[in-house]
């Protein structure tokens, strides 16, 4: 009896000892080392000489087409994009001046080493500062620390800047790229070194992998979905897609074949066409017709992968002979990540859909934008949704610490989504489906954009006196009869 009634009471003992240390949870944040990560929480560093930064502009004397092509890029808008200093003006009212260097570490980082970190707003800033993600931030990378960050992963900025070293006669400026160094290259003004760094994704993944400033959850975890995805393991690398025309893109995500090396350009294009447009609204405003097109070439560029992007298949589900369901199947046929990917909690990708019977009555319908732009409750819409520590909906990532959904399509993967429809079988019906995307709800945009500091003035900067009604892309649109 004795031996049996013991471990009974040895583990109810246990139960009770345990309650007041489970009830005061303890929180597993990682810490950082403040010395190896001096900027943190960016996890960016810098290999500090007398060797300086340069500005785009100064590349660009030699390097003229690289220079156009980069200009008017997201990595050119990184820092000024007034989408991002709404935010940071809001990350930094809410809990203090400091995460502005994890911000900034990535949308432009040569600052942040500089110590031109100001907060949110353009006065005082180096044209080297206002360049986001410039020439010299990509160049000056000497190579990561990506098992060295909290999470052993690439994260938050971690890469080891070195815009060059002490020489005989004072500082040598060192630019890493893709070739073997050759004689003369950088003709006098600086050194070439070899780096097949930046060739693969890990040059990209440190700031396309945003993780929280301090718990360390993924937020945007662009490079993680491409490094358990096909591309990956088919060495197709973030610069296949990003940096090359549509044609060699679509190429790159069909055949699994990596671009030549003349076939590389400096677009860095993605989605973001509503910031192109806003680019185009500055240049045309400042009077600077050459950089408006540049601007609508890559606003045009940007629709143009998206509707690349995707697939749509349309069937009907039958049951006792009657039509039941709709079915859409989703595929996500040439986004190397997720679609959608990385601030896939504001990033709206969704389904509208309308059946009609043969005299043309709307049997059904959903996904529709209403005036005010809102989109109904019950739309099918492809999106993440982040939550605050009392697991409560949360969209600003210094709140999000998990996420209650996510429904992004994986690469090369599908999504399905059924509507009711009950039709006896014999009734035609036409069903157009769209699969459309815009970069936020409405009311978050007005948002963000109401929210940029004050010397930044939308109207002398872009012409705009409210913020007008976000453009939706409709990435496919697809009719198909059924049920005849
Ligand atoms: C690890 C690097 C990194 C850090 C840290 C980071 N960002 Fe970003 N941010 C990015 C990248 C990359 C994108 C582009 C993603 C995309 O377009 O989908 C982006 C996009 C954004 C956008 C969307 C801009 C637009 O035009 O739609 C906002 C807003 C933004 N960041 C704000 C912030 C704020 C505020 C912070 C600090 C609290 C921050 N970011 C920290 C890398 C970073
Ligand atoms: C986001 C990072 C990034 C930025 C910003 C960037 N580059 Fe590059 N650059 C790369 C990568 C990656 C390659 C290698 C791809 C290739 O083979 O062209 C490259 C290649 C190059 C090359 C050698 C390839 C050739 O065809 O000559 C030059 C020169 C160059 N970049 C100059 C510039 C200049 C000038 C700017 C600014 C106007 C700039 N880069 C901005 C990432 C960047
Ligand atoms: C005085 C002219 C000159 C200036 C200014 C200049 N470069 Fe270069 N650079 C060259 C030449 C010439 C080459 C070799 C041929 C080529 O790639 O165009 C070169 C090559 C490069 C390469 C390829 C290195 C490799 O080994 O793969 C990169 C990257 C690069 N430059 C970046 C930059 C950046 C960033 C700046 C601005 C900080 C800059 N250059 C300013 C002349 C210049
Ligand atoms: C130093 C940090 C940094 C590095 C390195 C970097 N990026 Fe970015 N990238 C950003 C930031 C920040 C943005 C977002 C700017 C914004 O939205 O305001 C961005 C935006 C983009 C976009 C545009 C996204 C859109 O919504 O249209 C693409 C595409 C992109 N990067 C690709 C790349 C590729 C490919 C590489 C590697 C060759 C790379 N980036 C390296 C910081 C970086
Ligand atoms: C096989 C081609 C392919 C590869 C490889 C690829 N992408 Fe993309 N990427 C796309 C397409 C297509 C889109 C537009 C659809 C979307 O937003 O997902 C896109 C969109 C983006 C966006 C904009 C997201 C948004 O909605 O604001 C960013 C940022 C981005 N990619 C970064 C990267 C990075 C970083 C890598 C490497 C880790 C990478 N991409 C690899 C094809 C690719």
């Amino acid at each position: 009896m004795k031996t049996k009634f013991f471990p009974i009471l040895f583990a109810s003992t246990l139960l009770v000892l345990s309650m007041p240390l489970a009830s005061v949870a303890e929180k597993n944040i990682p810490k950082v080392d403040k010395e190896f990560y001096p900027y943190a929480p960016s996890l960016i560093k810098w290999d500090k000489t007398s060797a300086g930064f340069n500005e785009p502009a100064t590349c660009g004397e030699c390097h003229p087409d690289k220079f156009e092509e980069w200009s008017s890029s997201m990595h050119a808008m990184a820092f000024q994009d007034p989408v991002y200093q709404g935010e940071l003006h809001a990350a930094i009212e809410a809990v203090g001046h400091d995460i502005a260097r994890q911000c900034e570490g990535c949308h432009t980082a040569a600052a942040v080493v500089q110590g031109e970190i100001k907060g949110a707003g353009f006065k005082g800033l180096s044209p080297l500062a206002m360049s986001g993600v410039s020439c010299d931030v990509c160049h000056s990378i000497k190579s990561h620390t990506h098992w060295q960050t909290p999470t052993h992963q690439p994260e938050n900025g971690s890469l080891v800047l070195s815009p060059g070293k002490e020489g005989p006669d004072g500082p040598v400026l060192t630019k890493y790229g893709p070739f073997p160094p050759e004689e003369g290259c950088g003709e006098g003004f600086h050194e070439c070194v070899e780096s097949p760094l930046h060739l693969t994704s890990e040059l990209c993944a440190s700031c396309h992998q945003v993780n929280h400033y301090e718990t360390h959850t993924p937020l945007e975890a662009t490079y993680t979905e491409w490094k358990n995805g096909p591309y990956a393991v088919n060495n197709i690398q973030c610069q296949d897609c990003h940096m090359v025309d549509i044609e060699t893109f679509k190429r790159s995500a069909d055949d699994f074949i990596r671009p030549q090396r003349s076939e590389y350009r400096h677009y860095f294009n993605g989605a973001n066409f509503l910031l192109y447009h806003l680019s185009e609204l500055a240049a045309k405003k400042a009077g600077n017709d050459e950089l408006a097109a540049n601007a609508h070439k890559k606003f045009e560029m940007a629709v143009a992968r998206l509707q690349a992007a995707a697939e749509l298949e349309v069937s009907p589900v039958y049951r006792n002979g009657n039509l039941a369901e709709i079915k859409v199947r989703v595929k996500n046929k040439r986004a190397g990540h997720n679609l959608p990917t990385s601030l896939n909690n504001i990033r709206q990708m969704w389904l509208e859909i309308t059946a009609k019977d043969g005299k043309g009555n709307i049997l059904m319908s959903s996904g529709t934008v209403n005036a005010a732009g809102k989109l109904p409750e019950d739309v099918r819409i492809f999106n993440s949704e982040g939550q605050h520590e009392g697991f409560h909906f949360a969209i600003d990532p210094w709140e999000i610490q998990s996420f209650g959904k996510n429904n992004t399509i994986p690469p090369k993967g599908y999504s399905d989504v059924y509507y009711g429809l009950a039709a006896p079988k014999g009734t035609p019906l036409t069903i157009e489906v769209k699969l459309r995307y815009r970069q936020a709800d409405q009311k978050v945009a007005e948002k963000l954009l109401g929210h940029v500091p004050e010397d930044i003035n939308l109207e002398a900067i872009y012409g705009i006196k409210e913020i007008p009604a976000l453009p939706i892309i409709d990435m496919i649109n697809t009719v198909v009869t059924i049920n005849k």
